[in-house]
């Protein structure tokens, strides 16, 4: 390969900011940082499964750290970045993977359940975006990656809050982007179709669910993490510079048929 083309895709110097990182997307997603050079700190509420996943990615020859919070909670997110400032900690790329999807029929969902989706999934990503892309714009160059859904742009399967926390993420994307890429800043959203994770270990369960999300798909099969290893790196990376404000579906044409 041409130095030239390793150039684009190299992270080495950045440090990129996982919450989720320790499970599924994100997990994929901070071993592929990591692979590329860079600093990754993973974040999510349960600490063992954060330091399994440092552990794995120090294994492999990355750098990586634990760290701890809930996205769900303006105060865990306010102490999670004075940690991160207190160890003069820079963050160049931040990728918004946590979410919770709680599914159940629209007329069921309770206060506390809109509130707690709305909180993780909507109120996260914007309270870390608001807090770290201005430091990204005073060094002219930063990444914001939001995982976000196919549910942000069609309804299914009891789509209720998590699809409008989903749809607010994608509107927070382009929000972002037309705020702070003219710093060098890019946002962009994921959009995943179905992917094999404990986030949908209720629908896996079902064999015959599991076989007609595969069937709605163009390339025969359901997602995996691995799938996403190339399209954060496009978007994290130099290669990335001029798209921004963009929705990329990494669904194997789910979206598409
Ligand atoms: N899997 C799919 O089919 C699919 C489809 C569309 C979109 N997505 C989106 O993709 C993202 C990743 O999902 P996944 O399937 O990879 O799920 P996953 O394997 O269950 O991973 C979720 C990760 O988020 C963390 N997390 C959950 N709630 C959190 C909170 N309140 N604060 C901090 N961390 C939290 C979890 O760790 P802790 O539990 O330790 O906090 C874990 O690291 C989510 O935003 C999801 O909505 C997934």
């Amino acid at each position: 390969m041409k130095a030239s083309i390793a150039r684009l895709f190299d992270l080495a110097g950045r440090a990129a900011l996982v919450t989720g990182g320790s499970s599924g997307i994100g997990r994929a997603i901070a071993g592929v940082l990591a692979d590329a050079g860079a600093q990754v700190v993973i974040a999510a509420r349960q600490r063992q499964r954060v330091e399994q996943a440092v552990r794995e990615l120090v294994a492999e020859g990355g750098m990586a750290e634990a760290e701890t919070v809930d996205v769900a909670d303006r105060a865990s997110i306010a102490a999670l970045l004075r940690r991160l400032d207190d160890a003069g900690r820079t963050i160049d790329i931040l990728v918004n993977s946590a979410g919770s999807n709680l599914r159940m029929p629209f007329e069921a969902i309770r206060d506390e359940d809109w509130d707690a989706t709305l909180a993780a999934n909507l109120t996260g990503p914007f309270l870390l975006t608001r807090a770290l892309a201005p430091g990204m714009a005073a060094r002219g160059w930063g990444r914001i990656v939001n995982v976000a859904s196919q549910q942000a742009i069609r309804a299914f399967g009891a789509s209720g809050a998590y699809g409008v926390s989903k749809g607010g993420l994608v509107s927070l994307t382009r929000s972002t982007a037309e705020r702070w890429s003219r710093s060098g800043v890019t946002c962009n959203a994921l959009m995943p179709g179905f992917v094999v994770t404990p986030l949908t270990a209720e629908a896996s369960a079902d064999p015959a669910r599991v076989a007609a999300m595969a069937a709605r798909t163009m390339i025969g099969r359901n997602g995996v993490p691995e799938d996403f290893r190339g399209a954060a790196l496009l978007l994290a990376s130099d290669a990335g510079a001029a798209i921004t404000g963009q929705m990329l579906c990494v669904d194997g044409g789910f979206s598409a048929t």
